[in-house]
């Protein structure tokens, strides 16, 4: 097992997410000398209230239902998953190490990550992934670390095991989510990105530079925030609050009245991403973020676009995973795809990743 790694069997890309969990099985095929993927499976299926809670396992058999009852309607091909982790038990972090022969790295990049993990070494698994050589300190290299915590990881396990599944590969949510968006907009490959995906309780920020992941950071806000607030604001119950906040027409309610909930929670959210764009900036040379890319449940608020574009000076789109993917017509339903689309990127990346892909 592990964070990174190329599959070779049939893998699906399974998001569990507290909201929902998703899932994206693909096929790769040979086109001439290019690649393509063909979507073969897709799923969704709300996930029950409290059972996960920021990223953290709470009713392991709740969750292992809801598993099975996805694998059943999405009819998937396989048991073989690739899963996504994030949140407090998440760390990521880049450092730079002396460059040694191949056979010493590996020992070296687990000493020097020491410092930089605030927890024991038996407590985490540790994963790493060596980047491009230091731009200015040609023997020096550049690593991304990434170390989740044993307990929160064999929570997971122990889901998949319940549920009869297996796991082939752990993800990180947002290197998922970054792989999503390199292989479906070629064009970022090049640039320097910040991708924001805004889930139900967590909101992941990815920022990376050509092409390879240079910060991570998972903001403890989401869409739960926004329904909160609206029920406690207009004392809703909490499936008038979450219609309302998808803009539905809920008796007694005026949307005049939801735009200030709204506009709040987004004031918080916005301050989170803005203090870790500048924390990005104060720590590397060159700060600059050339474009930013909304994805999760929560990039579907209708006014997501208007309040983005109020506060940053930066280009911004919503993703699009399935951009560049195959997608039968006859199979499946491309209203649902396109409403849901932003929603899948998690689940997209992971099954890109596992179908051997280059990340
Ligand atoms: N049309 C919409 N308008 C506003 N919010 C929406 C819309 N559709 C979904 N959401 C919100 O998106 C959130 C779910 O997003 P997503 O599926 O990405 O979360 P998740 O992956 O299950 O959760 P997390 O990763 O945070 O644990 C919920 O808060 C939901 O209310
Ligand atoms: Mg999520």
């Amino acid at each position: 097992m592990s964070f990174f790694g190329f599959g070779t069997k049939r893998i699906l890309g399974l998001d569990i997410g507290s909201f929902a969990l998703k899932i994206v099985e693909l096929k790769a095929k040979k086109k001439g000398k290019e690649v393509v993927h063909e979507l073969v499976a897709l799923g969704y299926e709300p996930v029950p209230y409290q059972s996960i809670v920021e990223g953290s396992i709470m009713d392991s058999a709740a969750v292992a239902e809801s598993i099975q009852h996805i694998f059943y309607e999405s009819k998937v091909k396989t048991n073989n998953v690739s899963f996504g982790v994030s949140g407090s038990s998440v760390i990521v972090k880049k450092i730079e190490v002396q460059k040694l022969s191949p056979s010493e790295m590996h020992e070296h990049i687990l000493w020097e990550a020491r410092p930089h993990i605030p927890f024991t070494p038996e407590e985490v698994n540790i994963d790493y992934e060596i980047l491009d050589q230091s731009d200015d300190q040609p023997n020096m290299a550049s690593v991304i670390l990434a170390a989740v915590k044993k307990e929160k990881l064999n929570d997971y396990l122990n889901v998949f095991d319940i549920s009869q599944k297996k796991v082939e590969m752990v993800d990180l949510e947002s290197f998922a989510v970054l792989n999503s968006v390199l292989k479906n907009y070629e064009m970022y490959k090049d640039r320097t990105i910040a991708i924001i995906n805004i889930g139900a309780s967590i909101t992941n920020v990815v920022i990376s530079k050509r092409g390879s992941p240079v910060f991570v950071r998972d903001i403890a806000l989401g869409g739960n925030q926004f329904t909160d607030l609206i029920q406690k604001e207009l004392n809703l119950k909490y499936e008038k609050a979450e219609s309302v906040k998808k803009g539905r027409q809920v008796d007694g309610v005026s949307p005049a009245a939801v735009k200030p909930v709204v506009n709040l929670i987004f004031g918080e959210l916005k301050n989170e991403v803005k203090k870790t764009f500048e924390f990005y900036r104060s720590n590397t040379m060159e700060g600059r973020i050339d474009n930013i890319l909304l994805s999760g449940g929560t990039a579907n608020l209708d006014s997501i676009l208007d309040l983005f574009s109020q506060e940053f000076d930066i280009p911004f789109e919503i993703v699009n995973p399935f951009n560049n993917i195959e997608i039968n017509e006859k199979k499946f339903d491309l209203n649902f795809i396109s409403e849901m689309a932003p929603v899948f990127n998690v689940a997209m990346g992971l099954a890109l990743r596992a179908v051997g892909d280059e990340k």
